[in-house]
């Protein structure tokens, strides 16, 4: 039975961050009503869903904000929905701010079957959550990854921004910190400047100056050294874990795994029964009031031919260390050769796995990937 995810998106915020494009809001949220709104939607869609469920994950937005008693709710209610055979290494995730990880909800989340935390602690230094908008502050992020590791019974992953731009040019002095956490897994994320967004108005009106890409593939690759040497694999673009703690369920999106996504704005990726090859891509209404007018209601719904979704396997997979099957990559005649060529992959026991100048490159190996995808005659766009 192939593997199958279910995200549940939760999109309150206690305030909205100027770098963020997600699918968020403010306000009181509605936690009964959309715990009812998300189980409709559940039983409305899983029928489209066969695989054996192998992780749920609570994103946001800030799903640390939904009442526990509703997170149980909803966790119960995928859990009896889906098949789940190897139910004890069912991986389940929630996304939680630092000051919501009091020693209360955390024994909450345990009950409810939470195995995993993924704390957005984003910078070690005062001056980067004030500009990054933070509602926490300098402490508040050592503090809960210590709280959570001493709660134990939690894999424990924190997530940083890298590249804010307060100190051109200079290494976040957070690095060595971050390398001797006692965590599981990190997500160190180069900060994207979304157009939408409160920071995208601020570059466009000369406000903010984004770090150029010298600077940034200095500050990538002395993090993928110092997290190196400290033990931490780095198996994803932004990704590093300890041995063993890869995590499963953003790693179904990696390799082009199906995921049922429940909750506003979220996205789906069903995969045909019949084992064609194709699968289509759902994807919810942004905002929350469309949302629970009609939950299981799609705002976008869009056919994914077998040849479109092997092109997107195949660049997916290059953003992993594993990479891909090079007979994988057959539709795009010459891409193997190319990224060994140019030093962007290495051939591994028949895969092509990506080095560190491929992860800084990926953007470029996908176009790439794209424009050759079957033949050029352009199949895959
Ligand atoms: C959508 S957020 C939700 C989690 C939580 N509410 C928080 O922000 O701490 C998930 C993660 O995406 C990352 N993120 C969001 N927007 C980003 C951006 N524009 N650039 C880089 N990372 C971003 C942050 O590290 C964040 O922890």
């Amino acid at each position: 039975m192939a593997d199958l995810g279910v995200y549940v998106h939760f999109p309150w915020c206690r305030k909205l961050c100027p770098y963020c494009d997600f699918a968020v809001e403010v306000g009181e949220p509605p936690h009964v009503r959309y715990r009812d709104a998300v189980l409709a939607e559940l039983e409305s869609r899983a029928a489209s869903f066969t695989g054996e469920l192998i992780s749920i994950y609570l994103g946001g937005g800030t799903p640390s904000l939904w009442q526990p008693d509703c997170i149980a709710a909803v966790i119960a209610g995928i859990r009896a929905r889906f098949a789940t055979p190897r139910s004890a290494s069912l991986e389940i995730t929630i996304e939680a701010n630092p000051t919501d990880c009091t020693d209360a909800n955390l024994a909450a989340w345990r009950a409810a079957g939470i195995g995993r935390i993924s704390i957005g602690v984003q910078s070690f230094e005062q001056d980067e959550l004030v500009m990054l908008g933070r509602d926490h502050r300098f402490g508040d992020g050592a503090t809960a990854i210590e709280r959570v590791v001493a709660h134990g019974g939690f894999t424990v992953s924190a997530d940083f921004i890298l590249g804010v731009p307060t100190r051109a040019g200079r290494t976040p002095p957070w690095l060595e910190a971050v390398a001797r956490l006692p965590v599981d897994h990190l997500s160190i994320y180069e900060l994207t400047i979304e157009d939408r967004t409160a920071f995208g108005q601020r570059v466009r009106d000369g406000r903010l100056l984004p770090l150029d890409d010298d600077t940034l593939t200095d500050l990538y690759t002395t993090t993928h050294e110092v997290l190196g040497a400290a033990g931490f694999e780095h198996y994803e673009i932004s990704s590093y874990a300890r041995p063993g703690k890869r995590a499963v369920h953003n790693s179904l999106y990696w390799q082009g795994a199906a995921f049922l996504g429940l909750g506003v704005g979220a996205a789906s990726l069903e995969l045909a029964s019949d084992g064609n090859g194709s699968g289509r891509r759902v994807t919810n209404p942004r905002k929350a009031v469309a949302y629970l007018a009609a939950p299981g209601v799609a705002a976008e719904s869009t056919s994914i031919g077998a040849a479109e979704m092997a092109c997107d396997r195949a660049w997916l997979g290059l953003r992993t260390a594993d990479g891909v099957l090079e007979t994988s990559l057959d539709a795009a005649p010459g891409i193997a050769d190319w990224l060994v060529t140019e030093s962007l992959a290495e051939r591994r026991n028949g895969r092509i796995c990506p080095s560190l100048r491929g992860f800084l490159m990926a953007d470029r190996i996908a176009a790439r990937i794209v424009q050759t995808w079957g033949d050029g005659d352009r199949a895959c766009l």
